[in-house]
């Protein structure tokens, strides 16, 4: 069964709080019971974990090395500016997909960048809380065509 991480970052469990106008209503908790159902049809295994920093975070990902088949990540805002997290991701070598609840090609300027994308098979983003769905199922269809798992 394939092992995939899903982390989020700073801010992501205040969903559901947090400016729901950009963000939408779901909170983490209905973004995992969503994605843990999608998980049982596909029959993969999923470990989430959320932190506010950033070390917390670069920890999970060391860990991931050698367990985990692939990569699930929100980094909220160190999307924009976390090298130490984009280095973690290319350290470890699992292939990683980048979603957003929001669009952030859409917002204020600093969120046009990410440099998390370069080191991820690629990014979703704008389709609300149905962009960690997406998201997983566009990260096991690259695990089954690279057979990595
Ligand atoms: C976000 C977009 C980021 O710019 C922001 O800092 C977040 C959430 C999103 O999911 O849309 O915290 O990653």
């Amino acid at each position: 069964m394939k092992q995939i991480l899903v982390l989020n970052g700073p801010n992501l469990n205040m969903l559901g709080i947090r400016e729901p106008g950009v963000y939408g209503t779901v909170s983490l908790a209905g973004i995992e019971s969503s994605l843990r159902r999608l998980a049982e049809q596909l029959h993969v295994n999923l470990e989430f974990y959320q932190s506010n920093h950033e070390g917390a975070l670069i920890d999970r990902i060391h860990a991931a090395y050698g367990a985990k088949d692939g990569i699930l990540i929100n980094p909220g805002a160190f999307t924009h500016y976390s090298y130490a997290i984009r280095d973690a991701l290319s350290s470890v070598q699992l292939p990683t997909v980048e979603v957003h609840l929001s669009n952030i090609h859409k917002r204020e300027a600093f969120r046009h960048v990410s440099v998390t994308a370069a080191v991820s098979v690629g990014q979703i983003a704008g389709f609300g809380s149905h962009s960690y769905e997406l998201g997983l199922l566009a990260l096991l269809r690259h695990l089954e065509e690279k057979g990595e798992s």
